[in-house]
């Protein structure tokens, strides 16, 4: 007995007899007799193949079940947190929102009457609770995000207008840093179709960034747009003279909660989901943030987004 006779199952073989008494010299087989071992060998080797095909198969079959059901699993656990993340964001928002307005009011009364004593407490108090207003925004925006639920509202916006609200709005921590920050919108950006709100959130990630890590140098805004037809993009690139990162730490960039080392971390603070959430907003428009950086040198964030596609950024009209 062959092996490959040993190997194969009862049911192929029994479907093989019939071809088997054929080739073997009882009937009237034109095929020599030790040729007929080999063809018979081949046979039972064509079986064999096919009886480990099915197994594959069936094998394939349980797995992709077991993933089926894995992935019901896991689409309830994760929406259970994102619920579970959006009831507790609400429910740390509103008593911390009283908290801030009334210390901004007590900030108030004491400068007015100038109580320095309790003034530098109060500042410490409203700052502290606006840091812990951001990160519950940020985890309730992330967990939006991962469960799908972030949408977009799309309209026609005009980019110089955003862009110059975000300057302004970063001027002040541009100030502090002793840092100059210019715009430049090149002419032509025009208006596009996009969710403003979301649009403003990412440039801000990226300015107040760029804002934070540059001392006594420059941080330039510039927006254009970039290529022709259905696939032309706005670019909005952040490009700063600060402290720059090395190609490890770029590596790491848009890790939650990932930060440059713990030096960085302790002397510029932040929790590290800042260019996460950018990315994802980036990647939701259709578009992606791409980074150049040099440790001592600089960094450019770049953000693009598409232009004349549906899902993303459309043009609305030009100017
Ligand atoms: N323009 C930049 N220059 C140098 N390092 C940067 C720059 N932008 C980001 N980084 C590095 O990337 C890290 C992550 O940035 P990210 O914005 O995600 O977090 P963060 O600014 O530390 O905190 P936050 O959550 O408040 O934004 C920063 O901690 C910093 O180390
Ligand atoms: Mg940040």
């Amino acid at each position: 007995m062959t092996r490959a006779n040993t190997r194969v199952s009862a049911p192929f073989r029994a479907l093989l007899m019939p071809f088997r008494s054929m080739l073997s010299g009882t009937t009237q087989s034109p095929i020599p007799e030790p040729e007929t071992e080999q063809v018979w060998e081949k046979l039972l080797q064509l079986a064999n193949r096919e009886d480990r095909l099915l197994d594959q198969r069936e094998t394939l079959a349980r797995a992709a079940n077991d993933a089926a059901q894995a992935r019901t699993v896991a689409e309830a656990a994760s929406e259970a947190k994102s619920g579970f993340l959006a009831d507790m964001s609400h429910e740390l928002r509103t008593p911390l929102n009283a908290i801030i307005g009334i210390t901004e009011i007590l900030v108030e009364d004491a400068e007015d009457d100038d109580r320095q004593d309790q003034l530098e407490p109060l500042q410490r108090v409203l700052s502290a609770g606006e840091h812990l207003l951001r990160l519950i925004n940020d985890v309730l925006d992330l967990s939006k995000i991962e469960a799908g639920k972030m949408s977009l509202a799309l309209e026609a916006v005009d980019v110089s207008d955003v862009l110059r609200e975000v300057v302004a709005t970063a001027m002040p921590l541009a100030e502090k840093s002793g840092s100059r920050l210019l715009l430049n919108c090149a002419d032509g950006v025009g208006i596009v179709r996009t969710d403003p709100l979301r649009l403003k959130q990412v440039v801000l990630n990226l300015v107040g960034n760029a804002c934070k890590f540059t001392k006594s140098g420059k941080v330039r805004v510039s927006a254009r747009r970039d290529g022709n037809g259905a696939g032309q993009r706005l670019v909005v690139a952040i490009a700063d003279t600060g402290i720059g990162m090395t190609a490890e730490q770029v590596d790491r960039l848009f890790q939650e909660f990932s930060q440059a080392n713990a030096q960085t971390a302790r002397e510029y603070g932040g929790t590290g989901l800042g260019l996460v959430i950018s990315r994802r907003l980036a990647r939701l428009m259709g578009g992606d943030i791409n980074v150049d950086s040099r440790p001592g040198e600089g960094s450019t964030f770049t953000l693009w987004l598409p232009i004349n596609e549906t899902h993303g950024v459309v043009r609305d009209q030009q100017p």
